[in-house]
């Protein structure tokens, strides 16, 4: 399969927060920030794969700022890496200044979707090509992260996780 670069495939969706959306406190729910993000890593995938993509796993999420009611937000979903059948899918979420225009970074998630069939069985996706430093940056860490996502769900045995265990022990 060719190659493919994280730019072919990003998704970039801009909305509004609304009153339904929001928590007691007037903020953007979080729930509802999930939906998004796994709405735009969903289409990413697709757009890689060109495959059905399913949600393997929710490998990390940072609700570092909370986001007012009326913002606008921006969620941009890129491949980080791809392994056999699965894409790792870095979501970067900002705001928009009202006045200024000027983004600012409020959260960041990362997903794992897997490409499969009409069946539902795994099939393989195109390798990625990192281009950019930051594109780079996540695609070298992205194997620990899978390691440390396989062992939480119980699909592999910590002494398995060989580039993770490497953090702890160098
Ligand atoms: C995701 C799913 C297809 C994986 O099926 P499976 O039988 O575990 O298949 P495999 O063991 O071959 O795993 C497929 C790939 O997913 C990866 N994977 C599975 N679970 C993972 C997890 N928790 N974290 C990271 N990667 C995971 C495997 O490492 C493998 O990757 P690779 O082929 O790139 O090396 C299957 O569990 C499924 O259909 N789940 C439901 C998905 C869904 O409905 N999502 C919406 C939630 S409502």
């Amino acid at each position: 399969m060719q190659n493919k670069y994280p730019s072919d495939s990003v998704t970039v969706l801009t909305d509004l927060v609304l009153p339904g959306e929001t928590n007691p406190l007037n903020n953007l729910f979080g729930g509802e920030l999930l939906a998004r993000m796994d709405r735009a890593a969903s289409i990413t995938a697709r757009r890689h794969s060109r495959r059905i993509c399913v949600t393997a796993s929710v490998n990390h999420v940072a609700f570092n700022k909370a986001i007012p009611l009326g913002s606008v937000v921006t969620v941009e979903a890129k491949v980080s890496r791809t392994f056999s059948t699965s894409m790792e899918i870095f979501i970067d979420v900002w705001t928009e200044d009202r006045e200024s225009g000027i983004k600012n970074k409020a959260n960041e998630a990362i997903y794992t979707f897997v490409a499969v069939d009409e069946m539902g069985s795994p099939v393989p996706v195109p390798p990625i090509e990192p281009q950019t430093e930051l594109e780079i940056q996540r695609f070298e860490a992205a194997l620990r992260r899978k390691q440390l996502s396989l062992v939480l769900a119980g699909k592999m045995k910590p002494a398995e996780a060989t580039e993770l265990r490497a953090l702890f022990t160098t």
